[in-house]
């Protein structure tokens, strides 16, 4: 479960009034929980680089979409997370502060899919080798909303985020192509090349 340190105060309240909207998508239901089970390298985690993160001491508000950048880097780090799965390793991330998590957003994470295979984030900042950086914001709009990157269809657990506006697709592309390229070549990356 990701910490929304960087979430606005009003993307918080719209999130809670939405669920407790009594929407078909969010009707009440006494659906019990399962107790989890959390193996001992959890507990060591929660512990360390899980632990809670300090609460903000004065309300978070958000870039104006004109602010195409800092707009862009506010869906990145605060509303969408997307450096959580697109940095090195979820136990290197930092939450506080998400560019000095190890390799920000230079793919490598090592995540399982639907299937329990295990899956690798990409690098999606704007090298042109091992990253997004020769593809034109059409092409990254189609990955972002039908999981369609030039490649190929994208697999699960990226999510298809199918209802991202023009407003959001267009800040989310000028920001990953403006924060420090990295080079780094995921299991993906080496089957494509080596099919080229
Ligand atoms: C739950 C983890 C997760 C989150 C959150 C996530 N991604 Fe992904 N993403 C992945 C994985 C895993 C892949 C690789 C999928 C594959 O190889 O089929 C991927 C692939 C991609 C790709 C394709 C790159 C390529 O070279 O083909 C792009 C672009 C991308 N993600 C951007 C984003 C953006 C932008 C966000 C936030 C709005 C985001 N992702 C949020 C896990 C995630």
């Amino acid at each position: 479960m990701p910490h929304f340190v960087h979430m606005s105060d009003e993307d918080m309240s719209s999130m809670l009034a939405f669920l407790h909207s009594g929407s078909p998508w969010v009707k009440p239901a006494p659906t019990p929980t399962p107790a989890q089970q959390p193996s001992f390298l959890l507990k060591a985690l929660a512990n360390t680089v899980m632990k809670p993160t300090p609460l903000p001491t004065r309300s978070i508000a958000p870039p104006k979409p004109a602010e195409t950048i800092a707009y862009g880097r506010y869906l990145v780090v605060g509303r969408y997370q997307c450096f959580e799965c697109h940095s090195k390793d979820f136990k290197t991330n930092n939450a506080e502060h998400p560019e000095q998590s190890e390799g920000y957003l230079g793919g490598g994470n090592q995540l399982v899919t639907l299937q329990g295979q295990p899956i690798y984030s990409r690098n999606i900042t704007a090298d042109p080798e091992t990253g997004i950086g020769t593809w034109t914001e059409a092409q990254f709009g189609q990955a972002m909303r039908y999981g369609m990157a030039p490649s190929g269809p994208l697999q699960n657990p990226m999510p298809k985020y199918s209802r991202l506006t023009e407003e959001e697709v267009h800040a989310l592309y000028a920001y990953l192509q403006s924060v420090p390229k990295i080079k780094n070549a995921t299991a993906e990356d080496g089957v494509r090349v080596a099919t080229r």
